[in-house]
């Protein structure tokens, strides 16, 4: 599917991922790099700092989720040496691109940009001004986001569902610019979504998500995913009643990690009144702890050795600029007239 194409990712540095975003995004956004790589393609991943300022000010809180981010992908399988991974801050053309492709960037696309629709949106429902809190970075966001994709004359961007406007955004900028000069100066990108890609729920039972307080830790130790694992709702049914598992909340968290037969195997005994909440949260608890220890161990070590991760980064923004550089001299070239 991805033969001979260039796929890029970006991923903000912000909060400490949790399974969800590792069953959700993480891992299919490496899995989709070997693909394209294992098909002649190119993989860009990078981590969006420039993105993460708008919101987060703590020069210490951004240097520290950046560390995180960038040792959760390394440990999750990600190879520098096959994808060119990078930190968005290390390549000064993407500003200068950014530049000018706000001078082919309609106001109107940035009021309907969701991201900041959204703050306008929480603004009003406390009756607050429409802006207040809202800086220009976080208002011009798509562009710059445009920017990170048609550097690298990016074919596909795989995303989440609410990426998909920012993706079409960058498409439509990359049109009026070619149009207007009558070449293909930058090449239109297309987004992908995982349609199959499961939602993992949060031990309450909404979307596990960071705002909702209701995750299952990552890279943390045995304990305090335990402690998630073991605050997951469940009723006071005994052990002995029989159950449809698709009513029970860790059987669905369990869906998202276990083999097939596993999940026969608690499905099996729930129906059969064999197997209470004790047990199948020790059996969720086992399989996550199977599925993260190995990553777990390799993310701790390059925590404390980041020297090594700090020159992989160094490594990929050496191979991502010269692309950066081209597409930015032919943009000059034809702004200019030169
Ligand atoms: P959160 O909801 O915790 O704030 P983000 O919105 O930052 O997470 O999402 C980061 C990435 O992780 C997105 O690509 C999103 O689709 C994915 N993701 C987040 N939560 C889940 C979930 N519960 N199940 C599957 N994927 C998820
Ligand atoms: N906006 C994306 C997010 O919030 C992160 C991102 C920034 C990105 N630039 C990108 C994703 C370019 C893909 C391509 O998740």
């Amino acid at each position: 599917m991805f033969k001979g194409k260039t796929i890029l990712t970006g991923v903000k540095p912000t909060g400490t991922p949790h399974l969800g975003n590792y069953l959700g995004a993480i891992k299919p956004a490496i899995e989709l790099g070997k693909q394209a790589i294992s098909q002649g393609g190119k993989h860009y991943m990078f981590i969006a700092d420039y993105h993460a300022i708008n919101a987060e000010k703590n020069p210490t809180v951004l240097n520290q989720k950046m560390k995180e981010i960038a040792c959760i992908y390394l440990a999750s399988g990600l190879n520098p040496n096959e994808s060119i991974f990078y930190r968005q801050s290390d390549i000064p053309e993407i500003p200068e691109i950014t530049t000018i492709l706000y001078a082919y960037t309609p106001k109107g696309f940035m009021n309907k940009a969701h991201a900041y629709k959204a703050m306008v949106d929480k603004n009003r429902a406390v009756n607050k001004p429409d802006d207040d809190g809202i800086n220009m970075g976080l208002y011009t966001y798509p562009t710059l986001m445009a920017a990170d994709i048609l550097a690298y004359d990016t074919d596909v961007v795989p995303v989440g569902k609410d990426q998909v406007q920012h993706v079409e955004i960058a498409r439509d900028i990359a049109g009026a610019i070619n149009a207007h000069y009558g070449k293909e100066l930058l090449r239109l990108p297309e987004y992908y979504v995982e349609e199959n890609v499961a939602v993992v729920p949060g031990v309450d039972g909404r979307k596990m998500s960071k705002s909702y307080g209701n995750v299952i830790p990552l890279f943390e130790d045995d304990k305090a995913i335990k402690k998630a694992i073991f605050s997951i709702k469940t009723d006071s049914r005994p052990m002995e009643e029989p159950k449809n598992p698709d009513e029970i909340l860790v059987y669905e968290i369990y869906k998202s990690i276990a083999k097939p037969e596993q999940l026969k195997e608690m499905g099996e005994g729930l129906r059969q009144g064999k197997l209470g909440y004790g047990h199948i949260k020790n059996m969720l608890l086992d399989a996550v702890i199977a599925e993260v220890s190995q990553a777990r161990e390799k993310y701790n070590y390059y925590m404390s050795h980041f020297a090594e991760v700090e020159e992989m980064l160094e490594d990929g923004a050496a191979k991502a600029r010269p692309i950066a550089k081209a597409t930015l001299k032919r943009l000059k070239d034809a702004v200019f007239g030169r």
